[in-house]
Order: C-alpha cells, then sequence, then structure tokens
C-alpha cells in the first residue's frame, strides 16, 4: 500500500508504454495534472541494434519491441511494487513513430487493459514530449516548447491538453537528424548528437564559417540541409581529416545550430507574443536535442534577452520514455478528452490545422 497517495482511490496509477522508435520503455505513474509522481521508469533502448545501420531499421527496431515488451512492461509493474489489479489506465503510444513499433506497443497494451478490465488510452507521442515539462516541473499553461528530437524540430505554444498552435518548424531535416548525418560523414559513433557534441568540446567553432539557415527570413521556421550540406563540402576541401580537422567542424556545426536555434526561438517567443496576446512565461526544451549544453545555452540566452524563464527537463525525460505516454493519458484523462480511436498512425500532426511543412524529417515527418 506504500506507493498509494491519499487520493489514491479517485487517481488510480497509470501505466504508459512506448515503442514508437528504439526505445522499448514502459511506466507507473500515479497522482493528477501538474502533481503527478513517477513511481517506476524502464527505458530498454535498441541503440545497439541500429549503430551499425547508422540510423534507426524499421523492421528490426519493431523485431526488437516484440522480443522484450513484456519483459519491459513486467519490470515496470515490479519496479513499482504494484500488481495489474492496481492499474486504473493503461496508456500506449498510437503516433506518430514506425508502424511495426507503433502495432507493438499499442496491441499489447490493449490486451493488457483488456485482461484488467481497464479503459485503454491512445497516446500521441508529441502530446507526451510536450507535456512533460508538467510532470517534471509542475508548470502551468500557458507555454512555449522547442521540441528539438531525432524527427522533429518545432516551436509549439501550449494553450491546454490538447490545444496547440504550431509557430514554426524545420522545412527539411530534423535537428536529431542533422547532428546525426554530421557524425556519420565524420565517422563519429552513432547516435550522433553526443558524439558531435563530445569532439566539439575540442574544437575550435569559428574555424569553419557555416551558415546558419533562414536566419534572415523573418518567423521561426528552421532548416538543416543547406549546413548538412556545407559541413559536407569542408569535410571533403579538408580531407584527410585530422582529429583536430573533425573537432573544429563539430564545433563549428554546433556553433552554427546554436546561433540558428536562439535567434529562432527569439522569434518563436515573438510569435507567441504577437498569436496568444501575451507573452509565454516560459520556454521549454524537450527531445534528445535538448541534452546538448551549448544549444540549452542558446535557448537560454533567447529566453532571457525577453525575460522569460527557461526549462529543461531531466535529460531521460527528454529522450523517449514511459512516463510521459503515461503522464500524457493521465491529463487526457482527467481532462476527459481522449483522442484517437487506438489506431495506430504514421502521422499525428499536434496542430492539425497548421499547413505542413515541406520533408520535414526521416521519418517522414513526425511532426
Ligand atoms: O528524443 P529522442 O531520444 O528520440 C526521438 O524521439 O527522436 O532524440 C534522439 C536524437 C538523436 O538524433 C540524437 O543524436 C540527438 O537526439 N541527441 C543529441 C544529443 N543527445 C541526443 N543531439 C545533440 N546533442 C546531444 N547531446
Ligand atoms: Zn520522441
Amino acid at each position: 500500500m506504500e506507493h498509494r497517495g491519499a487520493t489514491a482511490s479517485e487517481e488510480p496509477f497509470v501505466l504508459g508504454i512506448e515503442t514508437s522508435c528504439d526505445e522499448c520503455a514502459a511506466s507507473v505513474v500515479e497522482g493528477g495534472p501538474g502533481r503527478a509522481r513517477i513511481v517506476s521508469n524502464v527505458v530498454w533502448s535498441q541503440i545497439d541494434l541500429h549503430e551499425e545501420f547508422g540510423g534507426v531499421v524499421p523492421e528490426i527496431a519493431a523485431r526488437a519491441h516484440l522480443e522484450t515488451i513484456n519483459r519491459v512492461v513486467g519490470e515496470a509493474l515490479a519496479e513499482a511494487g504494484v500488481g495489474l489489479d492496481r492499474i486504473g489506465h493503461v496508456a500506449a503510444t498510437t503516433g506518430p513513430g514506425l508502424l511495426g513499433g507503433l502495432l507493438v506497443g499499442a496491441t499489447f497494451a490493449k490486451a493488457l487493459a483488456a485482461s484488467a478490465g481497464v479503459p485503454f488510452v491512445p497516446v500521441n507521442h508529441l502530446e507526451a514530449h510536450v507535456l512533460t515539462p508538467r510532470l517534471t516541473d509542475g508548470i502551468g499553461f500557458p507555454y512555449c516548447v522547442a521540441l528539438l528530437s531525432g524527427g522533429h524540430a518545432q516551436f509549439i505554444a501550449v494553450r491546454d491538453v490538447g490545444d496547440y498552435r504550431r509557430l514554426g518548424g524545420t522545412i527539411d531535416d530534423a535537428a536529431g537528424e542533422a547532428f546525426d548525418k554530421t557524425a556519420k560523414l565524420l565517422g563519429l559513433a552513432y547516435p550522433g548528437g553526443p558524439s558531435v557534441e563530445r569532439a566539439a568540446r575540442e574544437g575550435d567553432p569559428k574555424r569553419f564559417d557555416f551558415p546558419a539557415p533562414l536566419a534572415k527570413r523573418a518567423g521561426c521556421d528552421l532548416s538543416f540541409a543547406g549546413l548538412k550540406t556545407a559541413v559536407r563540402l569542408a569535410a571533403q576541401k579538408t580531407a584527410p581529416l585530422t582529429d583536430q580537422d573533425v573537432a573544429d567542424i563539430c564545433a563549428s556545426f554546433q556553433d552554427a545550430v546554436a546561433r540558428l536555434l536562439e535567434r529562432k526561438a527569439g522569434a518563436a517567443l515573438d510569435a507567441f507574443r504577437d498569436s496568444e496576446g501575451e507573452a509565454a512565461p516560459t520556454l521549454v526544451a524537450v527531445g534528445g536535442v535538448a541534452a546538448n549544453l551549448v544549444l540549452r545555452g542558446a535557448l537560454t540566452r533567447a529566453a532571457e534577452a525577453r525575460g522569460v524563464a527557461f526549462v529543461a527537463p531531466p535529460l531521460a525525460l527528454c529522450t523517449d520514455n514511459g512516463a510521459m505516454i503515461a503522464y500524457a493519458a493521465l491529463e487526457r484523462v482527467s481532462a476527459q478528452s481522449i483522442e484517437g480511436d487506438g489506431r495506430v498512425r504514421s502521422r499525428w500532426p499536434l496542430d492539425a490545422s497548421a499547413a505542413p511543412l515541406l520533408g520535414a524529417g526521416k521519418r517522414g515527418a513526425k511532426g
């Protein structure tokens, strides 16, 4: 009984399952909107399986989810010290993401919910990312999010649960994709983001003059494709590359991304103020790329210049996890506004009214 709070009878535990990409994750969360507690959080990463391919292979990911999901969910329940009889809702990501993995997680969750006699709650993966600061920091609505991960790069005005306005986003690659491709080009280990950040520490950010694409264009759309080409040309021109050359290219690339994000996050905060009629009290960075300390610094500067607070959830809750799925379900259950028919979908934009952005990511515009 030790995990039950005073209001536990109205607020049973929520089990959340995440399988949309290369993390097989499950978590038990309890509490209410803005005051929830993570009781257990188990993440099994498939990075090792995809490393030699330099990116996530959908078929391998789906099979691996199928082989691990039972164990991961079992561990999440065991760590929480709760049996299935104490779970009030079973949630799973039903999109956007890779269909094979989504099918494994959603089917498993539906079967579990049916056997426990509780509702299944379908969750939008992007919504789970953008609601995370309410789980980790208990922040109130509204706020402005920079969602920067392997499949996304967008700025979003978060007004309420289910009420999102996309302020701008990438017109070509996702933010993490730019890091992963740069790393691959330079022969650095997958996933590229941490490798590039590590190499950049020894490098000179001013040696190569890489462009900050769309910097001069108004608004807060992003672009990374031109930057990737500039990195490739610099590498070809400088080859054969010494370790110092690689470090300098990484530092110069990261500096260009930081300059771009500082400017565009500033533009996003301005767009938020104009469209919402009030300044955003908080800028939040979520997604794996938000782990980058140089980029966090750039986003902090953009926020501080406008008197806006900057929040970034702990790294483990920035990258894909089950706690954010359980928490998003908890918000939806509490608002009595469960969305989606439970069928999995590869695309599921947060702001359905926003026009599709060109290209937008290797996984076919997750956003
Ligand atoms: O959010 P995430 O774990 O998965 C998705 O939903 O996509 O993000 C993974 C992405 C990868 O592209 C990875 O290279 C990038 O986040 N990443 C980073 C860093 N750590 C992870 N990018 C830049 N700097 C980092 N330190
Ligand atoms: Zn994600």
